[in-house]
């Protein structure tokens, strides 16, 4: 099942926060407070989903919308998607990237880009069915305006 997050999944969102850093080898964030701190108001915004496994929070997917280009629409990134070891080829990754995709077009988004390393053939294997392409380094998704 995926649902928004709500503040009391916080310690389970950082659980799986600490080990996508570990597995991702992602330091953006050095610290648990810095990484609390920009997740906390992406929560209240509505800009997380937790996926659940026996009601067990199972992966996350934490989104914002990058500062417009003058002239231009706003992106949708995809800062953080993880899915718990025990938890993956469930189709929870596949669920929370559409959520990410609904977001995006619900608020208007030119594209959706994610944040990631792009020669992870995982990575590749769960976007490029959604229309996924590289782009100047970046994997992005060009969506239909209107
Ligand atoms: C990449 C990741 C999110 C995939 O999550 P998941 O829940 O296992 O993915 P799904 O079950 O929704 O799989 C969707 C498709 O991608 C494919 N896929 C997923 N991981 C794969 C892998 N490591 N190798 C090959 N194919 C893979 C699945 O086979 C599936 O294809 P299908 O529709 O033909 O069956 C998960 O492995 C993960 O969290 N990895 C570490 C962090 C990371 O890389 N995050 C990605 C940032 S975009």
């Amino acid at each position: 099942m995926i649902r928004p997050a709500a503040g009391a999944d916080l310690p389970d969102v950082a659980i799986l926060w600490q080990r996508y850093r570990d597995e991702a080898n992602d330091h953006r964030f050095p610290e648990r407070t810095d990484w609390e701190r920009w997740i906390l108001p992406r929560i209240a915004a509505g800009d997380v989903r937790v996926g659940t496994t026996d009601r067990h929070v199972a992966a996350y997917v934490a989104w914002q919308r990058s500062s417009p280009t003058p002239g231009c629409p706003r992106d949708l990134l995809i800062r953080e998607l993880y899915v718990h070891p025990a938890g993956r080829g469930q189709r929870l990754g596949s669920g929370l990237l559409a959520r990410a995709i609904d977001a995006a077009r619900q608020r208007n988004c030119g594209a959706v880009a994610v944040v990631t390393n792009v020669d992870d053939a995982g990575v590749l294997a769960l976007v490029e069915p959604f229309g996924f392409a590289l782009e100047s380094g970046e994997l992005r998704l060009q969506l239909q305006r209107g």
